[in-house]
């Protein structure tokens, strides 16, 4: 029986993706530049799984939600409307000493234990009070200021700045008015998304946990306002705890935050974070706030356009609350990997295998030739390949020994290997290797396809 390890280092984590394809610090020959990366094969493959599952979950299967793909660049206007010019700060702080950077709510939470978000001038008067900069152990700070998250550019030189969108939310509420118009919509109903986001992040860290450039999924999900919301907000808790377990995370290292009554935004009735327990310990993995009528009658106001509903059964015109669960992408790809990745104590040496679910695996099925120099049983085994892969995402490998290639498969977390050997030219059937139990068996070339149609499923 293999003997397991729960990977508890952050290190382990950022250095395993490097060194298996998954993702890299981006634009590395020329110093990189600061918490950006790049999903290498493997990474890419995991981000489209996962894309595809939420997609899969939350729009294919559902009547009730539609999809849509707004652009990163939109009317600056949108963002005035939403509050996000004048609104969308972090508080910053900076130690005068060794000019290390800090999130200010974050650095006095560390030292005091005490939630201090949204009010500057305490947290200036603690950290003036003498406390320590854990960089350097002076106690020399600036006066905290809030800093904007967001991303600046321009069109051109004489129409004023532009900005790269910091939610996706934004276009859904901006085209709103274009999907009542256009689909058959009846509410409650959902407009879904995924796509990029930018945040000018005071201190992004934790790899690929807080990023300046992300991607979100996120539902906007409209419903009349009379209607009692709590049976659909628990439902929506529950819907994404069960995505969370789909990708692999375990019940027990998921919990909920409440944000405090005092500090939700002044359109949210009631906010719920999903958090997952990373190395690093619990932080934000989804978000669900029901955001009232705020939005929609804040773009009303700011556009002059009628941004409503009309009930055809009821004869009611309203304007529609909104639930919004939305998830970070890159927060999914770090709990799947942080969730799957497993160190085992075998009878006959260790193993680092991804016990990722097979919806998530990058790659599907590895084809082997028993030995490369042997041209007939390489013929076979692409043969296989090309056959296989017309359906699932394949790898064909003949570098080093049988062993080997099983162990870099069970590091990339491959449920299955296939191997083609003398016997497969003679009697038509290979060996199929399982990922977790290591077992194999005998299977007819001709009946491959079906077999994994059903494991893969
Ligand atoms: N439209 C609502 C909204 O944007 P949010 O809580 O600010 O809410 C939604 O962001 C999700 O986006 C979070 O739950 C988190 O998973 C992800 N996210 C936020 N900031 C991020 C960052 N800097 N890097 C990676 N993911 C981030």
């Amino acid at each position: 029986m293999a003997e397991e390890k729960k990977v508890t280092k952050m290190e382990d984590i950022v250095s395993f993706c490097k060194r298996r394809g998954f993702i890299f610090p981006t634009s590395e020959i020329y110093g990189g530049l600061a918490n950006s990366y790049s999903y290498g094969p493997y990474g890419t493959e995991l981000k489209n799984n996962i894309k595809k599952m939420w997609w899969k979950k939350f729009v294919q299967k559902r009547e009730d939600i539609i999809g849509m793909d707004g652009p990163i660049l939109l009317n600056t206007k949108l963002w005035e409307a939403s509050g996000h010019i004048s609104g969308f700060n972090d508080a910053s702080v900076d130690c005068k000493n060794c000019n290390k950077r800090f999130r200010a709510d974050h650095i006095v939470k560390e030292l005091t234990g005490e939630d201090m978000e949204g009010e500057l001038e305490k947290m200036t008067k603690t950290l003036q009070a003498g406390l320590k900069c854990p960089e350097c152990g002076k106690s020399d700070w600036t006066e905290v200021r809030n800093m904007s998250q967001m991303f600046q550019t321009e069109m051109n030189s004489v129409d004023g700045p532009i900005y790269l969108r910091p939610e996706t939310a934004g276009a859904i509420f901006s085209d709103y008015k274009n999907v009542i118009d256009s689909m058959r919509v009846k509410i409650p109903f959902g407009i879904a998304q995924i796509g990029k986001a930018f945040r000018n992040e005071i201190v992004a860290r934790n790899f690929i946990f807080r990023i300046r450039e992300f991607e979100q999924m996120e539902i906007e999900y409209f419903i009349e306002p009379e209607t009692k919301w709590e049976p659909l907000f628990e439902k929506w808790l529950d819907e994404q705890e069960e995505f969370a377990i789909s990708i692999g995370a375990k019940k027990e290292d998921l919990r909920r935050y409440e944000h405090p009554k005092a500090k939700l935004s002044h359109y949210s009735k009631k906010t719920i974070d999903t958090e997952y327990n990373f190395p690093f310990g619990f932080g934000e993995l989804f978000g669900l706030a029901h955001r009232g009528d705020f939005d929609l009658t804040q773009h009303s106001k700011f556009s002059g356009q009628k941004l409503d509903y009309f009930d055809a059964t009821t004869n009611k015109r309203y304007t529609p609350h909104v639930l919004e669960p939305t998830v970070g992408l890159d927060r999914l790809i770090l709990t799947a990997i942080c969730a799957g990745y497993t160190e085992e104590k075998l009878e006959d040496g260790e193993r680092i295998v991804m016990k990722f679910p097979k919806a998530v695996a990058p790659i599907k099925v590895a084809v082997f030739p028993l030995m490369k120099n042997k041209p007939e049983l390489v013929a076979k085994a692409k043969e296989i390949f090309q056959n296989l892969s017309e359906d699932f995402m394949c790898e064909f490998d003949d570098n080093g020994n049988v062993g080997k290639r099983y162990r870099r498969q069970d590091e990339i977390g491959t449920p299955y290997c296939v191997t083609v050997d003398f016997d497969s030219l003679e009697d038509g059937t290979v060996t199929v290797r399982d990922r977790d139990t290591m077992q194999q068996e005998r299977i007819k070339i001709d009946e491959l396809g079906k077999y994994f149609g059903e494991k893969l499923k």
